[in-house]
């Protein structure tokens, strides 16, 4: 497996970088690219723990190099959120970045499956699939938005309340990546009730994860350990399908659209990256309700993202 983390010397790309290099299979290339004059230092860093990962780091000239062979390309490059910014307010930075380095993708590994980080992660996953398609490359099964942070987030905040491991504890996150496109099924938690006080603090306080972290980092960026962690995991998870031990994860991807384009939702993943869109079960009242609200919101971001491109 050759894995390419862009934007590989910032917060999200050092952390997922680390846990790549420990937690890849043996034999595995990490490619790091990143316009940060860092990226080689942060390469021969990682280089000196004893795995069997080999990494490189690639400077702002050779994305070429960075990408060609790669079987997965992970996207955290670009800017983050600063306390009272929406993620949207990102797109003007960030859109652009993301449509760069997936010309990249589609000029040197058009087959690679493409995670991408880069917020806002409604609109970006869209600018991608555009980029792809217009270089004849797109397939839905080999592009995901990152929404592994709400999934995360939900199992740690469901175990703390109830004082549960969160390694028993599941919960499926739905819709898309920002404020009320985020939809944690707290319904769907096996063996656990909880009243509607419970489920409506709970929801805020997932959706509204990424603000608390902004807020509590007080101008000095975004959520990047837990990041990388969530990408760390959706990643291995990916590998594991690409090698033909499947796995399923929540990730924002062009599915049947009954909804809206794209939509994350539970995935099997396997050796074509998206084996198969998987349902996501019956909602309760109040996610219904949930539900019927965000979605003219979710299309209308990806609306932006195809209009972008
Ligand atoms: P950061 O500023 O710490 O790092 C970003 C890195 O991207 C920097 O090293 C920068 O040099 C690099 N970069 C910028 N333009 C580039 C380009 N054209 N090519 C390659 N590299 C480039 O930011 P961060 O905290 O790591 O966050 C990165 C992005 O991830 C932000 O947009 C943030 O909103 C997003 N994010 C998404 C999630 C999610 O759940 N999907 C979670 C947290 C953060
Ligand atoms: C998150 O959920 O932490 C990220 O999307 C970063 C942010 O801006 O909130």
């Amino acid at each position: 497996m050759k894995v390419a983390v862009l934007g590989a010397a910032g917060g999200i790309g050092q952390a997922l970088s680390l846990l790549l290099k420990t937690q890849l299979p043996a034999g595995s290339e990490l490619s790091l690219y990143d316009v940060a004059p860092v990226v080689p230092g942060v390469a021969v860093d990682l280089s000196h723990i004893p795995t069997d990962v080999k990494v490189t780091g690639f400077g702002k000239d050779d994305l070429a190099s960075a990408l060609v062979g790669s079987d997965i390309v992970l996207i955290p490059a670009g800017v983050p959120r600063k306390p009272g910014m929406d993620r949207s307010d990102l797109f003007n930075m960030n859109a652009g970045i993301v449509k760069n380095l997936v010309q990249g993708v589609a000029d040197n590994c058009p087959d690679a499956c493409v995670g991408i980080i880069t917020n806002p992660v409604n609109t970006t996953v869209p600018i991608a699939a555009e980029v792809l398609k217009q270089n004849g490359c797109y397939d839905k099964r080999k592009l995901f938005g990152v929404t592994t942070l709400d999934v995360i987030r939900s199992e740690a905040f469901v175990a703390e309340l109830r004082g549960l491991n969160p390694a028993n504890v599941t919960v499926p996150v739905i819709g898309g990546h920002s404020g009320t496109t985020i939809l944690p099924l707290l319904s769907q938690v096996e063996g656990v009730e909880f009243t509607e006080q419970e489920i409506n603090d709970l929801t805020h306080r997932i959706q509204n994860a990424g603000t608390e972290v902004v807020e509590a980092k007080a101008g000095g960026g975004s959520a990047t350990l837990s990041m990388g962690q969530a990408a760390a995991r959706f990643c291995l998870s990916l590998v594991k399908g690409l090698q033909g031990q499947e796995t399923v994860e929540c990730t924002y991807v062009e599915g049947p659209g009954d909804h809206a384009t794209f939509f994350a939702q539970p995935v099997r993943l396997g050796k074509n990256g998206v084996e198969e869109v998987l349902p996501y079960g019956e909602l309760s009242a109040f996610e219904k309700q949930c539900m019927d609200e965000m979605l003219d919101g979710l299309k209308s971001d990806i609306q932006k993202g195809i209009d972008f491109v």
